[in-house]
């Protein structure tokens, strides 16, 4: 496994637990000496159980050589970032293959698990002919667990995509999820490396339409939740990824959206639909601003609690999160702000306090933000955290609270498209909320 992160360490260690001898290689020497040491350098639940329980069969290393030796299968899991162009970065990509040694034993494939565009299966395949490692093979098989959840998404997959050039191929890499039960599309690589791109984007677009309904909910009166709800009961439509907020964030949404809008660009084809989905998300992180103009006025000067740093709860990853972008239009429109997360302490945040418990986030604030919907965040509006703010006003950028218990417990409310739950703005509601 050529990549020790959220996706290479995930996938390794679960395929250690079906069974199979895996060693993982990462570069960054800080990351091997924690996992050789039983440190697990990311946080996702239930990995460092699946990683403890298969300490025989994982191995951990620096060394090409080490992971190359006697292999049956080459994983590339390593990062694909956006260019400034919005194109996939393939530079590391291409550093695995091009380190690959001369002679490689049997008939090894490289299996890749990163997410990249259509079309790089085939530049690899002629990379690897063109060194002689004709006898090599190449199979796209694109990952989609999400991070907080990614062990029991590896091992209750809703199906496993594998794209090859040569069917032998495909069905050596189909067989090392024996174990499994879930359903197996075969395909080529270029339909598999599309599928991974196109469900990400599709799962984008019913983030953004969400939130353009609930933008409409503001305007006009209605409850999203219910909306959300009623759309969602709809079996041609589903439930999911319909829960309104600030927005989408992390390392793969943002980037494969663009990922694929630019593929489409560079073959000719303007994919207006993945514009818009995104020019919407960019808007709606930016909403939580005006909300709290609505009902402070001027930022400037004001104290703001940034409740939530990680794009997701689960995760630590900090990736693309809309707490960054929220955090500096706050502090552009001159408010201090303090914020709070349970695992994701960013040292790349100058300018933002960190605060150690949530109740120190809002102590003195003039309004709480809930940028991502922890647990822990539920049972924001107590007493003890009215106290402490200046002014007891929430915004619920991800509707996790109910509306009506957080006004009753004496706070100011606002979610994303919940206006009938909406406090008026009042510079001196404080005083009228506690009489
Ligand atoms: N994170 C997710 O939820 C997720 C889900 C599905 C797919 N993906 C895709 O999987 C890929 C990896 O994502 P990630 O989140 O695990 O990234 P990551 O940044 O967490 O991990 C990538 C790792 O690769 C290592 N690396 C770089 N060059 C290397 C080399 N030459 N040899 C060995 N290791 C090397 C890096 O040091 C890093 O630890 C991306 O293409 C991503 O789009 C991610």
């Amino acid at each position: 496994m050529f990549g020790g992160g959220y996706v290479g360490l995930v996938t390794g260690a679960c395929f250690a637990d079906l069974g199979h001898d895996v060693v993982i290689r990462d570069v960054v020497p800080e990351r091997i000496e924690q996992l050789r040491a039983g440190e697990i350098p990311i946080y996702e639940p239930g990995l460092e159980q699946v990683v403890e329980r298969n300490r025989e069969r994982l191995q951990f290393t620096l060394e090409i050589d080490e992971v190359v030796d006697d292999a049956e299968f080459l994983y590339i899991a390593v990062g694909t970032p956006p260019t400034p162009s919005g194109d996939a970065d393939l530079h590391y990509v291409w550093t695995v293959i091009d380190q690959l040694p001369q002679e490689l034993p049997g008939r090894p494939v490289v299996v890749m698990k990163s997410t990249v565009p259509v079309g790089t299966g085939e530049a690899v395949r002629r990379r690897l002919d063109a060194r002689g490692l004709t006898h090599v093979g190449y199979v796209s098989n694109p990952e989609f667990l999400a991070e907080g959840s990614a062990v029991r998404d590896f091992m209750n997959p809703d199906r496993i995509v594998v794209g090859s050039f040569d069917p032998d191929d495909g069905e050596r890499v189909v067989g090392l999820h024996r174990g499994l039960e879930t359903e197996v599309v075969r395909t080529d690589v270029q339909s598999a490396e599309l599928v991974k791109l196109a469900a990400n984007a599709f799962l984008s677009t019913r983030i953004s339409f969400i939130n353009e309904i609930a933008n409409v909910c503001d305007l006009v009166g209605a409850d999203v939740v219910d909306v959300a709800k009623g759309v969602g009961l709809d079996h041609r439509l589903g439930p999911h990824f319909l829960k309104a907020g600030i927005g989408f964030g992390g390392s793969c949404f943002p980037k494969d959206v663009t990922a694929l809008k630019q593929l489409a660009g560079n073959s000719g084809y303007q994919f207006m639909l993945l514009q818009a989905v995104w020019e919407v998300n960019e808007l709606q992180k930016r909403r939580v601003v005006q909300k709290l103009q609505k009902h402070l006025g001027s930022l400037h000067g004001k104290r703001i609690a940034l409740l939530g740093l990680a794009f997701k709860p689960n995760t630590d990853d900090m990736r693309e999160a809309p707490s960054r972008v929220i955090a500096y239009r706050l502090l552009s429109e001159g408010a201090e702000v303090r914020a709070w997360d349970p695992v994701a302490h960013p040292g790349d945040l100058p300018g933002i306090e960190l605060a150690e418990t949530v109740l120190d986030a809002v102590r003195g604030a003039d309004a709480a933000v809930i940028v991502t919907e922890w647990p822990e965040l539920a049972t924001l509006p107590t007493p003890e955290v009215r106290e402490a703010m200046a002014q007891p006003l929430i915004i619920d950028g991800r509707n996790l609270l109910d509306p009506v218990a957080a006004r009753e417990a004496g706070f100011a409310y606002e979610g994303i498209g919940r206006p009938r739950h909406a406090t008026t703005p009042n510079p001196s509601h404080r005083e009228e909320l506690r009489t």
